[in-house]
């Protein structure tokens, strides 16, 4: 048994459950996070320093002799830093910056779509001087998607079928990037597949269910996401499969063909319409936030052996297994989130993990600090969520919602509904 130094690159509920996942790993016997929360300041040392400090997370990278590094969010990734360890020879779980480019530009996601023959929706590209009526007109009838082409953290998209509001965020995404993405609205339901890929191979996830608006019922402002289930029964296995032939390997060879490999992880959000042909609606360079705290517990494998293996091409060499099991997670916000979550107000009651019938609930902690006498405090918008894993779907989200309601944080709310898609699915 190696040895192994891990840092986790990150501060949220995506980063605790890699923390979690990684401290149960036979190989890794120092854990660090930067920064980190509250919940994986018990798991691993927690460091100071921010997922956007590169310089800084370079130096730490040098200090603990770090034998891998594991990137969470998407902006590190962009701002170059698995080309940074790469050159210090360094294994990294993250893209280089070019391939982070999925994320960072959707117009670039586009055009690799297109050159990789991978079905999406028709688009437009608007500039100063377009016709935008005219690019309005062309896809009427339906809701318009309009998308500012930058990194915007999930505030970049507007779907409206409102023309006016339409109009007036082309206008001002126009003024503010210069350009912006007119599509063509998908129909059907949405699905994450999260894909481990380098460049001897790829690894599918089990697919999973987000639920973007903050309200019951896809009600609401859209956030980061209120909950999530795996696996999500809209990817049948007729649809996986199409998914696997029309858009996971031929991504696989386009990236190849640009001749860096991608060594990490890409989220394909899908759009499943009644056909059940899946059309993609955008990709990331990352875990799904929530999405990875109800994947990973799914994986039978090692996740460091993975992760390891991926960073420096030897996917193709390891047997990926899974657990035949379901589970879910539910989002506890803070008062005002998505718009101006209230910080720094006590949680309270129990956070211990439970157990009840072969199913365990857990808390992955996100927005969480200390305060200065030691309390548990929220710190920021998404505060935690209560995962659960079991034998059936309905016994876990009934565990997880248990969980949830032990705990106390003034003016939080969180959704009722987590997977209503596939537990009223006849
Ligand atoms: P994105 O940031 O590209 O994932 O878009 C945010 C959300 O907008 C997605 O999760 C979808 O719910 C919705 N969306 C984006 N593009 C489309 C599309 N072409 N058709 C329908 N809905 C879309
Ligand atoms: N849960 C959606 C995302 O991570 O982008």
């Amino acid at each position: 048994m190696a040895e192994k130094v891990v840092l986790v690159v990150g501060g949220g509920g995506r980063e605790h459950a890699l923390c979690m996942e990684l401290s149960r790993s036979k190989h890794v016997t120092e854990l660090h996070c930067a920064p980190g929360n509250a919940g994986t300041s018990s798991l691993a040392t927690n460091h100071p320093i921010s997922a956007s400090d590169i310089e800084g997370l370079l130096d730490l990278t040098k200090n603990i002799n770090a034998d891998l590094v594991v990137v969470g969010p998407e902006a590190p990734l962009c701002a170059a830093l698995a080309d940074r360890l790469e050159q210090m020879k360094v294994p990294c779980f993250g893209p280089v910056s070019k391939l982070a480019n999925l994320e960072g530009s959707k117009l670039h996601a586009k055009q690799v779509m297109r050159a990789a023959n991978v079905p999406t929706a028709p688009f437009h590209v608007l500039s100063k001087g377009s016709d935008i009526d005219a690019a309005l007109d062309d896809f009427s009838g339906h809701p318009w998607v309009v998308k500012r082409d930058v990194l915007a953290g999930g505030k970049g998209v507007v779907v409206t079928k409102d023309r006016t509001e339409a109009y007036s965020f082309i206008q001002s995404s126009i003024e503010k990037d210069g350009q912006v993405l007119l599509e063509d609205f998908l129909p059907g339901e949405e699905a994450s597949m999260l894909v481990i890929m380098d460049g001897s191979g790829f690894v599918c996830l089990p697919a999973s269910q987000d639920h973007k608006r903050a309200y019951d019922g896809d009600k609401g402002p859209n956030t980061g996401g209120m909950g999530a289930y795996c696996p999500a029964p809209v990817v049948s296995d007729i649809v996986h499969q199409r998914t696997v032939e029309t858009i996971i390997k031929p991504m696989h060879d386009y990236l190849l063909s640009t001749g860096t490999p991608y060594r990490g992880v890409l989220y394909v959000g899908l759009m499943i319409p009644d056909s059940g042909r899946p059309n993609v609606v955008e990709f990331n360079v990352r875990f799904g936030d929530p999405e990875c705290q109800i994947t990973l517990p799914l994986l039978k494998t090692d996740l460091y052996e993975v992760l390891a293996a991926a960073s420096s091409d030897r996917l193709a060499e390891i047997d990926v297994q899974f657990h035949d099991m379901f589970t879910a997670t539910v989002v506890l916000a803070a008062e005002g989130y998505p718009e101006s979550p209230v910080k720094g107000r006590p949680i309270q009651g129990s956070l211990e993990p439970i157990q009840s019938d072969g199913v365990s609930a857990w808390v992955n902690h996100a927005g969480t600090g200390f305060d200065e006498q030691g309390q548990l405090i929220s710190t920021g918008g998404r505060v935690l969520s209560c995962s659960a894993s079991g034998p059936t779907l309905e016994a876990s989200v009934k565990l997880a919602y248990e969980l949830i309601e032990s705990i106390e944080l003034d003016g939080s709310h969180y959704r009722g509904d987590i997977a209503f898609r596939a537990l009223s699915t006849p």
